[in-house]
C-alpha cells in the first residue's frame, strides 16, 4: 500500500474577500498536511485568519489561490452537494458559541445531524445514547441548552459533532466562553476524541488547551508559521 492519505491537506492556499472597500487578503501561502489522527492546534491573533482556514480545512469555503485535498480529492472539483456530504459524515465542526438549536433538547442536537445523513431510527437511538454517555451527560438528555451550563452545552456540542464518526474534528476556540476549569474538562475530551482516533485541528487563544496538542502552530497575518511546512509537500 502506498502512504497513508492526508484526511485534509492545503498546498499553498490563500483566500481574498473581495469588498466594497476593497480586497481583503485573509490566508496567504497557507500549507498543512493533517494526518488522520493527528492532534494539531493553531494559535494567532484576532484576525489572523485562523476560522477561515478552519472553514477552508472543512470545506465550507474554497480558497482563491493553492488546492485544497480532502481525504486526497481535490475540493475545487466538488460540487456543493458533495462537499456538504463531506461536512456531514467526515467532519464535525464545534464552535465558541455551541450553535445548539435552542427548541431542542440535548437529545434531539445529537440526533438530528444522524437523521440528515439518513442513519435508520434504532441505531440513532443506539448512538445518541452512547455518545451522550461518552460526554459524561447520560443524565441531561432532555435538558434544552438553556436548561445546560456552558461546558455541558459544549459537551453536548461535542457529542453531535461526532455523531456520525467523523474522522476530523474542527474547533474554533472551543473554550473561548468557558472558564478555565470547565476548559480544562473540555480539554479532557478532546484529548479522549483524539485517542479514540478523531483527528483534531483547535483554534485557540488557550495555552493550557493549545499544550495538549502534539502540534502546535502560530499563524499571523494570513500566513503559518515555518514548522507548518511539511517537509515535501
Ligand atoms: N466572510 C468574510 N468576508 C470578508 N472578510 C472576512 C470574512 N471573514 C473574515 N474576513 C476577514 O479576513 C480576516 C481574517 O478573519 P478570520 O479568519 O475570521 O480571523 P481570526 O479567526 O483569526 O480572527 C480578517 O481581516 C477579517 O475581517
Ligand atoms: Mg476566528
Amino acid at each position: 500500500m502506498s502512504a497513508p492519505v492526508a484526511i485534509v491537506e492545503a498546498r499553498g492556499v490563500g483566500k481574498v474577500y473581495p469588498m466594497p472597500a476593497g480586497p481583503v487578503e485573509a490566508l496567504r501561502d497557507v500549507s498543512l498536511t493533517v494526518a488522520p489522527g493527528e492532534y494539531v492546534a493553531i494559535s494567532g491573533p484576532s484576525g489572523c485568519g485562523k476560522s477561515t482556514l478552519l472553514h477552508l480545512l472543512g470545506c465550507v469555503d474554497t480558497p482563491t489561490a493553492g488546492s485544497l485535498l480532502f481525504e486526497g480529492h481535490p475540493v475545487r472539483a466538488m460540487g456543493e452537494e458533495e462537499r456538504s456530504r463531506i461536512r456531514l459524515r467526515r467532519i464535525g465542526f464545534v464552535f465558541q458559541r455551541f450553535y445548539l438549536l435552542p427548541m431542542l433538547t440535548a437529545w434531539e442536537n445529537v440526533e438530528l445531524v444522524q437523521s440528515e445523513a439518513g442513519m435508520p431510527a434504532a441505531e440513532r437511538r443506539a448512538r445518541t445514547r452512547e455518545l451522550l454517555e461518552y460526554v459524561g451527560l447520560g443524565e441531561r438528555a432532555g435538558h434544552r441548552p438553556s436548561q445546560l451550563s456552558g461546558g455541558e452545552m459544549q459537551r453536548v456540542a461535542i457529542a453531535r459533532a461526532l455523531a456520525n464518526r467523523p474522522g476530523l474534528l474542527l474547533a474554533d476556540e472551543p473554550t473561548g466562553e468557558l472558564d478555565d476549569e470547565t476548559g480544562e474538562q473540555i480539554g479532557d475530551l478532546f484529548d479522549r476524541v483524539n485517542a479514540d482516533g478523531t483527528a483534531l485541528v483547535i483554534v485557540t487563544h488557550n495555552p493550557a488547551l493549545a499544550a495538549r496538542a502534539r502540534r502546535r502552530l502560530a499563524m499571523r497575518s494570513g500566513r503559518l508559521a515555518a514548522p507548518s511546512v511539511v517537509a515535501g509537500s
